[in-house]
């Protein structure tokens, strides 16, 4: 007489392996989240509406008819530090760059824009907090 191929021994085999397995995945997955969350770091600083540029250490933020956009102030050509703005050009110290208000280079030796950051705007606190 043959053996059933599917007996109650493999059901359970079968259940408990893919529980494993569910289990290995999904472990997995929250490690990579954990790392990423402690991974990102937030900046605050304060967040004056009534200036259209605004450089803090490493951002610059631009707040141009009711949009806002954080960038940061790292030029994309050697990194130096952009820190003046001259006619709404974001104007790096070191080979003469510049970059418009939107971030996009309009004057080598840098080609690529300035890197844009997700930020939130705290209202009350009159503070912009950026993720990095
Ligand atoms: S580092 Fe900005 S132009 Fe070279």
């Amino acid at each position: 007489m043959e053996k059933p191929k599917h007996n109650r021994r493999y059901f359970l085999k079968s259940v408990f392996a893919a529980l494993g397995i569910g289990f290995v995945v999904s472990w997995d997955k929250m490690i990579i989240t954990h790392k990423k969350i402690k991974e990102q770091k937030f900046f605050q600083m304060s967040f004056n509406t009534n200036r259209e540029i605004t450089f803090h250490n490493n951002f610059v933020v631009i707040n141009k008819e009711d949009k806002t956009k954080v960038f940061s102030s790292r030029c994309t050509h050697l990194g130096c530090k952009i820190d003046k703005s001259k006619n709404d050009q974001l104007l790096c110290p070191c080979h003469g760059s510049t970059f418009d208000l939107n971030g996009n280079a309009t004057k080598g030796p840098a080609v690529e824009p300035l890197k844009e950051l997700d930020f939130e705007i705290d209202e009350l606190k009159r503070q912009i907090i950026v993720k990095v």
